[in-house]
């Protein structure tokens, strides 16, 4: 795998929101959360919530889940308006499979700092460098750039997506930089060329505090989503025996959902967002969990609240919209990913 360009600042292209604290007591969010059910069932509305939302928002959605299956969520809805409790790219992938269908983002602030990482005009540049090249863009970009790309893919599917490519087909896969070298290795290819793309939230998961976590509690399984900043590093430990290989996984959050029910494991470290927890708590009250960055908060998704939802299902604003041209173009890049999903 190569790199294309060099490695720019993208921290100057977002601004970050401030995490608000909501202070509501038990009462007011079961009357906030049954208000929202009311405005669901009088617009026919669906309300998906990805797992890095407050626990509150998730308690109150219909689905919760990861880009993929909310992706697929919103192309079978037969709701008219689609709440989208995540960020901006995925509001927009719901606006672009259903263009007839009122989107909703409850706080436009929602935005993606590895969205931001990469323009439409900078991928036109990089595209006429290498012209036969395939295009795969992680879910997590604009609308624009999705346009302009041969496939989408997330990364419950990343692989599956790059295997789909002729072997002797170059790849310009982008923006998450890490994603691509889990991805390389995952398929053995060598003609992916990444950019230089990351997460804010994700890139603070470093290695030395997973190798920390399994001194601590040695039979842990090691969960770690292919976004994180400490996977060259995970991988090449896990390869040396510094961590355990077969009890080291990269994996959507989808997938560690998965992962944990079908484990016999009792223990797990996760390297994600911490949102997370609250489905993992959940949904395996028997079973243990230490976040790798127990400060991996993403201030984007913590922009939605209750009373967010409650305005936005009110005022049917703020919604979200694709121009007809780039939305035909981008919709080709999704579906080619749904298919092979
Ligand atoms: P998942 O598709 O694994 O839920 O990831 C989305 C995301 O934004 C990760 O930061
Ligand atoms: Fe974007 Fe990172 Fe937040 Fe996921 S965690 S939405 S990649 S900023």
């Amino acid at each position: 795998m190569s790199s294309a360009v060099a490695q720019p600042s993208f921290e100057a292209r977002y601004t970050l929101p401030a995490i608000e604290t909501v202070a509501d007591t038990a009462e007011e969010i079961r009357r906030k959360q049954e208000r929202i059910r009311a405005l669901c069932t009088e617009r026919n509305a669906v309300l998906l919530a990805h797992h890095y939302q407050r626990p509150e928002v998730q308690d109150v959605a219909d689905a919760v889940a990861d880009s993929l299956k909310l992706s697929q969520a919103a192309a079978k809805t037969n709701a008219d308006v689609i709440v989208f409790c995540g960020v901006h790219f995925m509001a927009e992938t719901a606006a672009i499979l259903l263009p007839d269908k009122k989107v909703l983002l409850p706080d436009l602030r929602a935005g993606c700092s590895l969205a931001a990482s990469i323009t439409p005009e900078e991928l036109l540049a990089w595209k006429a460098k290498l012209p036969d090249a395939v295009v795969v863009a992680y879910i997590n970009t604009s609308a624009a750039v999705k346009a302009l790309s041969d496939y989408c893919c997330t990364s419950a599917n990343a692989a599956k997506v790059v295997r789909a490519i002729p072997a002797d087909r170059s790849i310009l896969f982008l923006p998450d930089k890490f994603l691509a070298e889990v991805v390389a290795r995952q398929t053995g290819r060598s003609n992916i060329i990444a950019y230089p793309g990351y997460c804010h939230v994700h890139k603070t998961i470093r290695p030395e505090q997973a190798v920390e976590i399994l001194a601590e509690h040695p039979d842990i399984e090691m969960l770690l989503h292919p976004e994180c900043g400490c996977v060259s590093s995970c991988m090449a430990k896990a390869m040396d025996g510094t961590l355990p290989q077969d009890r080291t996984f990269f994996l959507s959050t989808e997938g560690m959902l998965r992962h944990i029910g079908d484990s016999s494991a009792t223990e797990f470290a996760v390297g994600t967002e911490l949102g997370i927890m609250h489905q993992l708590h959940k949904k395996f009250p028997d079973k243990t969990f230490y976040p790798v960055n127990p400060d991996a908060t993403c201030a984007f998704m913590k922009t939605i609240t209750l009373d967010r939802i409650i305005r936005s299902l009110e005022t049917l604003t703020p919604q979200i919209q694709v121009p007809a041209e780039i939305a035909c173009k981008a919709k080709r890049a999704i579906d080619r990913m749904l298919e092979l999903a």
